[in-house]
């Protein structure tokens, strides 16, 4: 077996944050509206001495530091991202300055708003199971800076990167499989003015948006599994001799076959693209209203504790916006909330929304905190959702391995993250900060070449991050590292 999967992770956020608390007095808004309201502690921002660039270049230095990788092991790096700093030149090619003496090296930056690294990481995956790899790493990246302008959405702002090593005899495997797709055209959330960083977002469409994709993946997610794993028991049966039986080949439908179905409580771990906490907790419940009418499908069973009957035959569309449903499906899905998603959330809350690195900022803080205590052990299973404006969204499953290799395990990623000290040593600061950093940002984009950086970077950024020199009257970025 390939074992394809992931081998190892690095993050990288920013060295200075605000307290959404402050935040909250500091925007004249309701006490609560940030933290209770979004469910969000922090947010993590750059000025512009920082830009994608530098992010990817600090993550990836970074990993391969940590792990002692040589730049000649790596076959294979592709970048997910949003914040463009050029409409050609990609990030991809800023990296290969960590990789001397290699120039043979595959991959390209991926744009799809927050998607981007998951259609980079699901290339990666592919090209380590192919026939066309060369036994040599592939490396993920992706980053963002998330910034919002003033208003309701700047709350929901963050910045951040992760890398990712992909490899064989991974500690965690991807089976190709086991994966669901969403694709629509959607105009929730845009950047169609190159003038400025900030998105053009429909806030609330951009939240159904997010629903519609997770409904769609999760129900074709179930169904690929059901179909895994009846196979999977067909083949097993057959081969012990105990029963004959043919594998079968379409999803199950018989309500008989209830053993193979997956719900929301088959996982041991939830991983989800989190743009803030609330929608994260608010779309695991509906989780369970999917569970609850698919069971109302295939047997007509209306007796669901916590759900009016009514709920289960409405068009779905009506369901978006009933505080109701919202309420009960909260109840519901509150233990196992606990249980299987808030070690995933607590980064990104205190973080906020990293776009394309979210999700894998949330892989992250699973294996800093459960894989930290020795509880992410062999043969665990963890669904991860990944979600794209514009739209494009996947749910795929990882599975936890004892690999054999000594190079690289669970215990070494949680030993190397350290993610919640390195999030504890990070510098308070006032949130009129937030709109400076952003600012001095918005100057940059507007002010073209030659630019030199304003925001503070001397003694404040984290020793090895880069920073940017300046841009030169070519438009030719330098950077350096702290
Ligand atoms: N105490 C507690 N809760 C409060 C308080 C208070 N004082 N005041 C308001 N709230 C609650 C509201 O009831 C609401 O809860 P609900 O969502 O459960 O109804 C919540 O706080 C947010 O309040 P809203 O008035 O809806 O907030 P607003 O419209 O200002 O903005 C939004 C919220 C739309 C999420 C905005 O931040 C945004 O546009 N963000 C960017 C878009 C986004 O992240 N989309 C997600 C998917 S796409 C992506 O990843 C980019």
């Amino acid at each position: 077996d390939k074992n394809v999967g992931i081998l190892a992770l690095e993050v990288y956020t920013p060295s200075t944050y605000i307290e959404q608390t402050e935040l909250e007095e500091h925007s004249g808004v309701p006490a609560g509206k940030y933290t209770i309201g979004l469910g969000q502690d922090g947010l993590g921002f750059c000025g512009d001495a920082e830009d994608v660039n530098s992010l990817a270049l600090t993550v990836v230095h970074s990993l391969l530091e940590k792990y002692n990788i040589d730049p000649s092991e790596v076959g294979r790096l592709e970048v997910g991202t949003e914040t463009l700093v050029d409409k050609s030149k990609s990030t991809k090619t800023v990296l290969m300055d960590l990789f001397p003496g290699n120039t043979n090296i595959e991959g390209a930056t991926v744009v799809n708003a927050c998607y981007g690294g998951t259609a980079a990481l699901l290339n990666a995956f592919m090209w380590v199971e192919s026939d066309g790899w060369d036994g040599r790493y592939a490396i993920v990246v992706a980053a963002d800076i998330a910034a919002y302008a003033r208003g309701g959405a700047r709350p929901t702002s963050g910045a951040g990167a992760v890398a990712v090593l992909v490899g064989r005899d991974a500690p965690l495997t991807f089976n190709p499989k086991e994966r669901a797709t969403h694709a629509a055209n959607v105009w929730d959330f845009f950047k169609p003015d190159h003038t400025v960083e900030y998105p053009t977002v429909d806030g609330k469409l951009s939240q159904v948006c997010y629903y519609q994709a997770l409904e769609d993946v999760y129900t074709r997610f179930c169904d690929k599994l059901a179909e895994v794993s009846s196979k999977k028991k067909t083949t097993t049966t057959t081969s012990n001799g105990r029963s004959k039986g043919s594998t079968s080949s379409s999803p199950i439908k018989d309500k008989t076959d209830d053993e193979h179905m997956f719900t929301a409580k088959s996982h041991d771990y939830f991983v989800f693209h989190a743009p803030y906490n609330k929608l994260v907790q608010k779309s695991y419940g509906r989780l369970f209203f999917m569970d609850a009418r698919k069971r109302f499908e295939r047997t007509g069973d209306k007796d669901i504790e916590g759900i009016d009957p009514e709920w289960l035959s409405k068009p779905i569309h009506e369901t978006y916006t009933d505080k109701g449903l919202e309420g009960s499906l909260k109840k519901m899905s509150a233990a196992d909330y606990k249980r299987r998603l808030e070690d995933a959330n607590m980064a990104s809350k205190r973080v906020g929304n990293t776009y394309a690195a979210s999700v894998f900022l949330g892989l992250a803080s699973l294996i800093d905190r459960v894989g930290g205590r020795g509880d992410l052990t062999h043969g665990k299973s963890i669904a991860v959702f990944s979600y794209g404006s514009g739209a494009l969204a996947t749910m795929y499953r990882l599975k936890v391995r004892e690999s054999a290799s000594s190079r690289f395990s669970i215990p070494k990623m949680a030993e190397a993250l350290k993610l919640m000290e390195r999030l504890d040593s990070r510098e308070k600061v006032h949130p009129s900060e937030l709109d400076h950093a952003l600012e001095t940002r918005a100057r940059m984009h507007r002010a073209g070449a030659p630019y030199s950086p304003v925001y503070p970077t001397i003694g404040r950024l984290f020793p090895g991050t880069y920073y940017l020199n300046g841009i030169d009257s070519n438009w030719i970025r330098t950077y350096s590292r702290v």
